[in-house]
């Protein structure tokens, strides 16, 4: 048997929904409640396979957790393993979010190597690195890294590129350090402040979350807290982004804007209208048919790379010629083979892809490989004319708690399958 999302495109969305907790924002949250000895309270934690796989190993780990409907209640005071179930670890790449956790409460760490993936190498040098500066001695055996240290003092680390994961891994790894640590050249991604004010709130002591220079002084325990995280801004996107695509009106409930200016300004420029009060975002995408000259991906505040296969699929029934270059991951761009297939005009050339509009797509089955590919495919099926059906949920399920139920609340003919293929 196998899953697919099948829908019926051509319907101008017309709908609101409520977002769903932020994935990116989950995974490093979670990892940092293992370096508490005691309990954690944390609501809106989205309902998806990644938290699934990072709950099974934090209880491998030895933490007790209570799931009450998006509402869970940790307590990691047992949680004395250090060594990470391999077959567990492998299925998703933010295991690597548990190193600076478990160095920083056992200065032990023994996890599987995260592998590459369908949209880049995924190297892990930067982590490695961080770890280093710490005190960590690293090897490699059987496919496991085995990190192991002596003393754990604060550091002044300066991160080649600021990257999102070894941020977090470098602030979870501080946290304990004793002394005062600066992470220079930090992600910027607001998932970072997230888990900074996540962390203060237990206690730590962290300042210039949300700037390129983080300072953290270590402490020696950190407090029992309840927290509740923040909407995701790539579903939010992805949402958006269909609301324009398919020329409709949508709202969006629980939306934090103003970490999105850059995927509005561009939505904007495409011709939709979008007006926002506190939470709630309203989109108008009846006029969002203008092309983008050159839209590059970039770190925040920059357009999100997780959102640049769902403008690509909405930009391939713009009026006119677009360009997206893809300057984060080396291989984000393997969703145009498909989009081409369903009557798109997609040239891709390494980074850069030039998206000339058509009139329509025609719907067919695809087969999403990765997560926001996925998503754009999805995308593509509510544009195209008749019925799209896209393999590969599991890839979706990852990141989207209900992409199919959101879909239909925003007005869109899209079901979830089983078949016989
Ligand atoms: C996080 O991945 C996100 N995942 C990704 O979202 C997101 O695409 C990415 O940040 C960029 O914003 C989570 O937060 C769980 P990076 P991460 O380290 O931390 C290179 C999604 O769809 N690099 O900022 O792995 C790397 O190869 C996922 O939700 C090194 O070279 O991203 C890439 O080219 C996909 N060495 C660039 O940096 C390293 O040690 C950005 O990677 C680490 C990274």
């Amino acid at each position: 048997m196998l899953e697919c999302f099948e829908i019926s495109g051509g319907t101008p969305l017309c709908g609101s929904v409520t977002l769903q907790g932020s994935k990116n924002a989950a995974l490093p949250v979670l990892a940092a409640c293992l370096l508490h000895r005691g309990k954690t309270v944390l609501h809106n934690v989205p309902d998806i396979r990644d938290t699934a796989v990072m709950l099974q190993i934090m209880e491998q780990l030895g933490c007790e957790i209570e799931k009450k409907g998006r509402t869970l209640i940790i307590d990691a005071k047992e949680a004395k393993q250090f060594q990470v179930d391999a077959a567990l670890g492998r299925q998703m790449r933010s295991t690597i979010l548990l190193l600076g956790a478990l160095l920083g409460r056992n200065q032990k760490a023994v996890l599987p190597f995260p592998g590459g993936c369908i949209i880049g190498m995924r190297p892990i040098d930067i982590h490695i690195t961080a770890m280093q500066k710490f005190g960590a001695v690293f090897e490699e055996q059987d496919g496991m890294l085995l990190a192991e240290a002596g003393r754990w003092d604060a550091q002044t680390i300066l991160l080649r590129f600021p990257s999102v994961g070894a941020t977090e891994n470098a602030i979870l790894a501080a946290v304990y350090a004793k002394g005062l640590t600066c992470i220079q050249n930090c992600a910027r991604e607001p998932e970072i402040a997230e888990l900074c004010c996540f962390l203060k709130e237990k206690g730590a002591k962290i300042q210039g979350e949300g700037t390129s220079c983080i300072w953290i002084r270590g402490v020696d325990v950190l407090q029992d807290s309840t927290y509740t995280l923040m909407p995701d801004r790539i579903v939010a996107g992805t949402y958006l982004i269909a609301g324009a695509a398919t020329r409709g009106k949508i709202t969006l409930h629980g939306i934090q804007m103003h970490n999105m200016e850059a995927v509005a300004e561009l939505l904007r420029q495409m011709g939709a209208a979008i007006v926002c009060e506190k939470d709630t975002c309203y989109l108008d995408g009846r006029k969002a048919a203008r092309p983008l000259e050159c839209v590059c991906t970039d770190t925040y505040p920059g357009f999100p790379t997780d959102l640049q296969s769902q403008l690509m699929a909405a930009l391939c029934i713009a009026e006119g010629k677009s360009r997206i270059k893809e300057q984060i991951f080396e291989e984000r761009f393997r969703i145009a083979a498909w989009l081409n297939r369903m009557g798109a005009k997609v040239v891709t050339d390494g980074r850069e892809a030039v998206i000339h509009g058509v009139k329509r797509l025609q719907g067919m089955t695809v087969e999403a490989q990765e997560l926001r590919g996925g998503a754009a495919l999805v995308l593509a099926g509510l544009i195209a004319e008749g019925k799209t059906q896209v393999y590969g949920s599991s890839f979706i399920e990852r990141g989207y708690e209900d992409l199919a139920g959101d879909l239909r609340l925003l007005g869109a003919v899209v079901s979830r399958k089983t078949t016989e293929r």
